[in-house]
């Protein structure tokens, strides 16, 4: 029986309040208004961001409303569409987007900038369009975390707010490319515009850093130095091209002067990808005080950024970036054709995979330093064929889910 038109019962995980374990529940998914899409969720990824605002101290959670269902970085198929709609089709493979690209407004007119704002005050508070979500529980709403709210079978999107993405893509696998991926591979590429030849420094080699040191590699980079406090996180950051890896708790000195030290002046790119204040002033200390450039691709809302103007004064340059400087709809397309064209990695930030009731464990997980990416299949195997490929998660925690997304209500 066709779903359009109706509400949809599903599983959903849950956050009550703030510091709390998640909670699946049976909720139930309004169908789309106007140019809105319903998006059958097939896989997502949980990110430090989805951990932060539920365990985070930053002056944003003061706002952040519960219950809140969370969850960014994900992928799935369309289910079915609003009045209006004109890029989408029920069945199309899609990648949620929690930062718009309209196309229409300046920003998204202006090659400078990836900012596109629209519907930007509602979906931060975790609504849509008319300052309502459509995901509720028991007739009351459920906030979808910056407007997509992944950890839910289904969810409900501005169209302006998705990337339809090639038919042979592996769900599993290009979820990531919805946040931790793209983020610090386009902070390189896009905003660090990191030169061949170069030396780079990347803090923090998580998914965000391990996509930067991709990115660096990719531009041609000569020297790539991966700096975590967790030494686990070293093998794979050479792995995907770090040449040195540094952890400043073997050091007495400030890491910035063992890197002024070790590349003789200062590297000449350095990204920041942890998303703390002191390691934002580490890694702009780090640069060369001539020509370095500092990249902050970590996200915080916690105060405390302290930076040494004078260290700025002689050349240096410090900038941000937001989801690497993607322009949202038109370039994730692509970063999932340069996946298939093997010329990025997705595969190998996938350290474990889960089925959604245990999604609090992917959580500890984070918690722990243990995972680069746990990827979370929203439907379980009894409710269809799983095509999941190389996993690399623990033998008990493979094939527990479809990551195809289909089951018998779905056909
Ligand atoms: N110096 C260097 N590395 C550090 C430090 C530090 N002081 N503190 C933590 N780290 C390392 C951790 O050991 C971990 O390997 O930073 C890495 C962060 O990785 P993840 O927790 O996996 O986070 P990730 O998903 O990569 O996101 C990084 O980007 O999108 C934002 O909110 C996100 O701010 C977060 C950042
Ligand atoms: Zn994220
Ligand atoms: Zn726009």
């Amino acid at each position: 029986m066709s779903t359009k038109g109706h509400v949809i019962k599903c599983k959903a995980a849950i956050a009550w309040e703030h510091g709390k374990p998640l909670v699946i529940e049976d909720v139930e998914v309004a169908p789309p208004q106007a140019h809105e899409v319903r998006v059958k969720i097939v896989a997502t990824g949980v990110c430090h961001t989805d951990w932060e605002y539920l365990h985070g101290r930053g002056k944003g959670m003061k706002f952040r409303k519960f219950p809140l269902v969370l969850g960014h970085e994900a992928s799935g198929e369309v289910e079915s569409v609003g009045a209006g709609v004109t890029k989408f089709s029920p069945g199309d493979k899609v990648i949620p987007l929690f930062l718009p690209q309209c196309g229409e407004c300046e920003r998204c007119k202006s090659t400078k900038t990836n900012q596109c704002r629209k519907n930007w005050a509602n979906t931060q508070m975790g609504v849509l369009a008319d300052g309502t979500s459509r995901i509720s529980y028991q007739g009351q709403q459920v906030y979808q975390f910056i407007g997509v709210g992944s950890f839910s079978q289904y969810t409900v999107v501005p169209d302006t707010s998705l990337a339809k993405i090639r038919s042979d893509a592996p769900l599993d696998k290009v979820c990531l490319l919805g946040c931790g991926v793209s983020t610090g591979y386009g902070a390189a590429l896009n905003t660090g515009k990191v030169e061949e030849n170069s030396t780079c420094a990347v803090f923090g080699l998580g998914a965000v850093g391990l996509a930067a040191v991709m990115g660096c590699h990719a531009a041609g980079a000569k020297r790539i130095i991966g700096v975590d406090i967790n030494p686990d996180k070293f093998a794979k950051a050479v792995a995907f091209g770090a040449t040195d890896c540094v952890n400043p708790k073997d050091h007495c000195k400030p890491i910035q002067e063992v890197l002024m030290e070790m590349t003789g002046g200062g590297v000449d790119y350095a990204l920041e990808c942890v998303g703390q204040p002191a390691v934002m002033s580490s890694a702009f200390e780090s640069t060369s005080d001539a020509c370095g450039t500092c990249v902050i691709a970590g996200w915080t809302e916690t105060e405390g950024l302290t930076l040494q103007i004078e260290k700025l004064l002689l050349g240096r340059t410090l900038k941000g970036t937001y989801f690497g400087g993607w322009k949202s709809a038109h370039d994730v397309p692509k970063l999932v054709d340069a996946y298939m064209n093997q010329k990025l990695k997705l595969d190998e930030f996938i350290t474990h995979t889960l089925p959604l009731d245990r999604v609090n464990s992917a959580f500890d997980f984070i918690s722990r330093g243990e995972s680069i990416r746990t990827v979370i299949g929203l439907w379980s195997r009894s409710e269809g064929p799983t095509e999941f490929r190389a996993p690399v998660a623990p033998v008990d925690d493979v094939n527990e889910f479809s990551t195809t997304g289909e089951c018998e209500g779905s056909k």
